[in-house]
């Protein structure tokens, strides 16, 4: 045992020890494998486990810096509560267009495993897309929670390698049983944007089923992802909504319940606004000059609270470097939650955050019919590219998707 423990490589050791299920017998040295008897017998295709299809970056650019690839190293299980899923869809979201170009590299790569950002010397090839829906191929030892065939749901951390790829290596709780009433190109339109509303609406601004009744909701970029979603759980929450979007957008929204609905294209938001009641609570999916005006229309000394998602976080670190940009941004957010305060109206960022737990509270949603999936395009594995394009021109209604596991 010790000798065979001296042989195998560090990640090799890991990939045995650490997992349960079909691929564990599978030890990798480097990129060869020694597959064992219970390997060749299972229906896995094994003879694929050392590579496996992506698209992948080598360095940050346009979209010519997009590459398929055949020969992309399979993920291992690195630690006890991972699995690997085996990815049916995934779907993108403006960060992967923003990391693409660079957006956030200072930080991620801090939040990356160093060892391996020293062996490779950079974090590249990287593997962009948050999103999965599949089926969970190996569990680590430590993870009770879900089996080897269980259809799963997930959004991953922006510092892992992504779900444009055969399989992708998730922490289980990060990790949820996909809704039984979705295909998986349609879960896969969901767990980002939902898990981003989900931490905008609930974790950090507080709304939840019990205190959302009558409660009048302002949200800003209604008809992309985050605002489709938005739309349905304040609604299912019991809110009153209020949706700024395009013109062409409005039966879309009032179809996904939107009460209100005002086109920003159509003359000056803020005199459409004066028309209705204050706001208890805004979404601002758009920011820039929408974050100077909109908190005007919050109830003021009522616990009002504007969340928005569009930060400087990333960028301030990307400019300034770790240290001086994360003093910087907590400067800015301390000094404008302070002049918020005064008066009177909670100003907040909010970030995705990946959970487990609150897919599983989504999945209950969807399942019961109060969410549904807004998919605007299905894009082939193949036309990964033409899908950056399409996210890229903006536009969004609803979400762009990846058939990943037709490669045609
Ligand atoms: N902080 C975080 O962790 C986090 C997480 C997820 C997303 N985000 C950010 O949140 C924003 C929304 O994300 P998403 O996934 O929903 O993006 P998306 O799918 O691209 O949707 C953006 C939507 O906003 C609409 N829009 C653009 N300008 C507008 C305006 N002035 N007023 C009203 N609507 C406008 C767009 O349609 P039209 O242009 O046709 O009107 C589009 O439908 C993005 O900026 C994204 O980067 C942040």
């Amino acid at each position: 045992m010790y000798l065979k423990m001296h042989l195998l490589s560090r990640q090799a050791y890991r990939g045995l020890f650490f997992s349960q299920g079909s691929i564990a017998p599978c030890l990798r040295r480097g990129r060869s494998l020694i597959r064992s008897s219970l390997c060749r017998n299972i229906s896995f295709s094994c003879q694929r486990c050392t590579v496996m299809t992506s698209w992948i970056i080598d360095r940050y650019g346009r979209n010519d810096v997009l590459r398929f690839t055949n020969n992309m190293i399979f993920p291992i299980i690195h630690f006890p509560n991972e699995v690997i899923i085996k990815v049916h869809a995934a779907s993108l979201n403006p960060i992967d267009v923003n990391m693409r170009n660079g957006y956030g590299a200072a930080a991620l790569n801090m939040k990356r495993d160093p060892l391996k950002l020293k062996s490779a010397g950079s974090e590249f090839p990287l593997t962009l897309g948050r999103d999965v829906s599949g089926v969970i191929m190996e569990c680590g030892l430590n993870v009770s929670y879900f089996k080897p065939g269980d259809e799963v749901w997930a959004a991953i951390p922006p510092w892992k390698q992504g779900t444009i790829s055969e399989f992708v290596v998730a922490s289980g709780n990060e990790v949820s049983h996909k809704p039984k009433s979705l295909s998986h190109i349609e879960a896969a339109s969901l767990p980002y944007v939902g898990l981003t509303a989900w931490s905008a609406l609930n974790q950090i601004g507080g709304l939840n089923q019990d205190n959302c009744s009558g409660k009048r909701i302002l949200i800003f970029g209604a008809s992309g992802g985050v605002g489709t979603f938005a739309i349905q759980l304040m609604k299912a929450w019991g809110g009153h909504v209020t949706a700024v979007c395009s013109q062409d957008a409005s039966s879309l929204v009032k179809k996904l319940g939107a009460d209100d609905v005002i086109d920003y294209k159509s003359g000056d938001v803020a005199e459409q606004l004066k028309r209705l009641p204050l706001f208890d609570f805004i979404l601002d999916n758009v920011g820039g000059s929408t974050e100077k005006w909109s908190p005007d229309f919050l109830k003021k000394w009522s616990g009002a609270t504007y969340v928005t998602l569009v930060t400087p976080f990333l960028l301030n670190m990307d400019r300034l470097g770790v240290a001086d940009g994360m003093l910087q941004t907590g400067l800015t957010i301390g000094s404008k939650a302070v002049k918020h305060l005064c008066k009177g109206i909670h100003y907040r960022w909010a970030f995705f955050t990946p959970s487990g737990r609150s897919l599983d509270e989504i999945a209950e949603l969807v399942d019961s019919g109060k969410i549904h999936p807004v998919i605007e395009q299905v894009f082939s594995f193949s036309e990964v590219p033409k899908a950056f394009l399409k996210l890229e021109e903006g536009r969004a209604r609803g979400k762009t998707v990846i058939n990943v596991i037709n490669k045609i």
